[in-house]
């Protein structure tokens, strides 16, 4: 296994170093397996022009679930984000974020409107270069619409306020953009990021230059020839594709980025809040991971409540940094719900994406896949009882079979560290309270579910349980007016609503000392 990964990234290398100086095209036409085709811009985008990197560099992109090479796109380094952020200050300092708020609201609901005339190359490109299925791809596509759209709507409603000071003066306040912006996005959910990052900032006035992440560059690069169609202004919006420890650093660390908005892993998200102290005190905001709990009442409607269990961990394969990851349920009704939820996730469609019924795609890369593999591994030395799953499924494409772990302790690391894959622990309670107590037990706090049919229950264990979101007979059921964060260690910031519209305004007060007239 070691061997053939080491082999696999030999030839990779070898590969990208023959490649990374050629010319690649700045749009390839890409086959989708509809018969469609499409042309994919492989350029960066600054200034409304897919442009060449100042050192031509390229890399792979490559598609999870068959393992081969889609295309190549062009690389930013440090000297590419400073032409991107060149491109967002002037336009920061024109009529785009000084002028009229209706032609925010008028071009974002315009990028709307494309994106979803666009629907089905945009699925179709998420789930080649992410690997998720076609469903989940799908969902995506339509949130995202549904996000700039209500970002849209709110654009032309961000008021400040009259203050009261008595009548030697006049007080009042504005919301006032912050600048040029970076965004950093992950590649669970490419486009969906992508949204709920540029949504908030557009509305607000902001200007933009974002890094997609590594292995799923291609829907961002698309949504910029939508970008260019909905009449948003050159430089508002520059996209790069690039790597982390380069393109992502030279953003985190720029003296002329005014915030950061970073939604990845806690390590990286620490990594940034240090980056951007120690250079030009950026703000920042971090939408990290989580190792949610998914509690189970005896009172609950049990086969809702497995549906929402499927959901919540095996949804977008495990990939979501809300995942339902600890499920606990009481006593009573434990033996039901496992065995139907055993069930449920044995009869998962798993394999090629693209077919319509397909619910589990791939992992999103073999490193993925290989960490996931090993947390099975580390699970069944520490003594959890595997119940169902915990293998690849197939030997082409990095799939991975629902799995659950039963017979879990606490210190278990499976219970205790983001997997971030479709592998989930299951366990008894007692008490309500024992239910709060586990569930509080973890320094993330992006998310949890209650499942009961008590609505006094549902209501005080959700005023107890200490998470950005909670959802009670639901789960993963995002909505585009609800805002998302997180507590604790899961970060800081919200998306979505008008909560998100905070994280890109900045109050002015202006006091004005009165003279009296006669
Ligand atoms: P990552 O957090 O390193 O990557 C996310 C984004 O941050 C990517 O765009 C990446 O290029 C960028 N990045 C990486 N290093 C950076 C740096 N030094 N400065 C600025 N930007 C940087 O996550 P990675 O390595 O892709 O995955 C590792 C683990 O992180 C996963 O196994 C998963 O557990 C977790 N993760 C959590 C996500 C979430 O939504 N909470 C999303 C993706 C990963
Ligand atoms: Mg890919």
């Amino acid at each position: 296994m070691l061997t053939t990964k080491i082999n696999r990234v030999a030839a990779r290398a070898a590969f990208y170093s023959i490649r990374a100086y050629s010319s690649l095209p700045l749009s390839v036409t890409i086959n989708l397996p509809n018969g469609t085709s499409y042309e994919q811009p492989t350029g960066l985008f600054i200034n409304n022009e897919f442009v060449i990197p100042k050192q031509k560099k390229t890399f792979e992109v490559l598609s999870p679930s068959t393992e081969e090479e889609i295309t190549h796109v062009y690389e930013a380094r440090e000297e590419d984000i400073d032409a991107a952020v060149d491109a967002a200050q002037t336009a920061f300092n024109s009529d785009w974020s000084h002028g009229e708020p209706a032609h925010r609201v008028a071009v974002l609901n315009k990028l709307a409107d494309l994106i979803e005339a666009n629907a089905e190359t945009l699925a179709h490109i998420e789930s080649l270069d992410n690997g998720k299925s076609l469903i989940c791809s799908r969902g995506d596509v339509a949130l995202s619409a549904q996000c700039i759209r209500s970002a849209a709507g709110w654009a032309d409603k961000v008021d400040g306020s009259v203050v009261e000071t008595g009548s030697s003066h006049f007080n009042y306040t504005r919301r006032e953009p912050l600048g040029v912006c970076g965004q950093i996005i992950p590649w669970n959910f490419p486009l969906l990021m992508f949204a709920w990052k540029i949504a908030p900032a557009l509305a607000t006035g902001n200007t933009v230059v974002l890094k997609s992440a590594e292995s799923t560059p291609l829907s961002a690069l698309y949504m910029a020839t939508l970008i260019k169609e909905a009449g948003i202004p050159a430089g508002v919006v520059n996209i790069v594709s690039g790597f982390g420890k380069i393109a992502g650093e030279a953003i985190a660390t720029h003296q002329r980025i005014k915030k950061v908005a970073f939604t990845g892993s806690t390590a990286t998200g620490r990594h940034i809040m240090k980056a951007a102290a120690e250079s030009n005190l950026k703000k920042v905001t971090l939408e990290l991971g989580g190792k949610s709990p998914n509690i189970v009442f005896n009172d609950a409607d049990v086969s809702k409540a497995v549906q929402s269990l499927v959901l919540g961990i095996f949804y977008n394969t495990g990939e979501v940094c809300c995942a339902g990851s600890r499920i606990y349920v009481q006593e009573e009704v434990y033996d039901e719900v496992l065995a139907e939820f055993k069930k449920a996730a044995e009869n998962i469609k798993i394999g090629n994406p693209f077919e319509n019924d397909t619910f589990m795609g791939a992992q999103v890369s073999v490193a993925q896949m290989d960490k996931i593999l090993k947390y099975v591994e580390i699970g069944k030395n520490q003594g959890a009882t595997l119940v169902s799953g915990g293998e690849r499924f197939g030997d082409k494409g990095y799939f991975i079979k629902p799995t659950i772990f039963g017979d879990v302790t606490d210190d278990m690391a499976i219970v205790k560290e983001e997997i971030f894959g479709p592998v989930v622990t299951i366990s008894k309670f007692k008490t309500v309270d024992d239910a709060v107590t586990i569930a509080n037990n973890s320094n993330y706090g992006l998310a949890a579910g209650v499942h009961t049919t008590d609505i006094n229950k549902a209501i005080s264990v959700s005023n107890r349980i200490r998470a950005g979101t909670i959802w009670v007979n639901t789960y993963n059921d995002f909505h585009q007016n609800v805002p998302f964060g997180g507590y604790g260690e899961s970060g800081f910031g919200r998306e979505m609503g008008a909560a998100s519209l905070d994280n890109y305004t900045q109050v002015k007060a202006v006091r004005i000392a009165l003279t009296k007239t006669n």
